[in-house]
């Protein structure tokens, strides 16, 4: 499963850049805005310090401004992924950005019709929202599910891109139900490395070791 970065905070990013796990990052409104960065200039900075796919989200309403939008953020850098919301607009302009070769991430996926109407637009990747499905009373999990079997039904080429993650088993069940990605806050990349057992497990034999005297180099 491909691992991408949600935040547009790029020293969080070098940082996590450094662990060579990270395929990709994805960005939104929201994130620019606590970014306090102009979307252009934290996106540039993004697509140089990680070779992957970035996602940029655009904003407008109508169709024309919207894929105006597109195709700008789209030139900022060759790894740009132009970010759409679910809308009948955002679908149309997905499907434009997609017949000339721009890959899209459309967001704000909460059901599985939703994503099947995207995967039928060209979309490269499709996000479901676990975290507030879950916030709201819903199953986000079953959202991935029922999306891996409609796309395999099919043969779409559409990947599974479980947005919203909140927790490392979050991205443990993204990972079982067959998302082909998952997009994690910094704080819940981190979770993933941790287990009581392996802190445990360290402190003993760094214990041990000690007893030994020896060092290794
Ligand atoms: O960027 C899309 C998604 O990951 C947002 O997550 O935590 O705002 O629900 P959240």
């Amino acid at each position: 499963m491909k691992i991408f970065i949600d935040t547009a905070e790029v020293s969080e990013l070098k940082l996590i850049a450094e662990t060579g796990l990270v395929d990709g990052v994805t960005t939104n409104p929201s994130l620019i805005a606590k970014s306090g960065r102009k979307i252009a200039d934290a996106i540039a900075e993004i697509c140089a310090l990680i070779p992957g796919p970035i996602s940029a989200e655009a904003v407008a309403n109508d169709y024309d401004t919207l894929l105006a939008e597109g195709r700008f953020l789209a030139k900022i850098a060759p790894n740009v992924v132009v970010k759409l919301p679910l809308t009948p607009v955002g679908l149309k302009v997905c499907k434009t950005l997609s017949d000339e070769g721009t890959p899209v991430n459309v967001t704000l996926c909460f059901s599985a019709v939703q994503a099947l109407l995207a995967a039928k637009a060209g979309a490269t990747y499709i996000s479901p929202f676990i975290g507030r499905l879950d916030d709201n009373g819903f199953d986000g999990m079953e959202l991935i599910r029922e999306i891996r079997v409609i796309y395999d039904n099919y043969g779409f080429e559409t990947q599974i891109l479980a947005a919203s993650a909140r927790t490392a088993n979050h991205v443990r069940d993204a990972a079982l139900a067959g998302a082909d990605c998952a997009t994690l806050p910094p704080a819940v990349f981190q979770a993933l490395y941790k287990h009581v057992l392996t802190d445990l497990g360290l402190e003993a034999f760094m214990k041990d070791w000690a007893k030994t005297g020896q060092s290794i180099l």
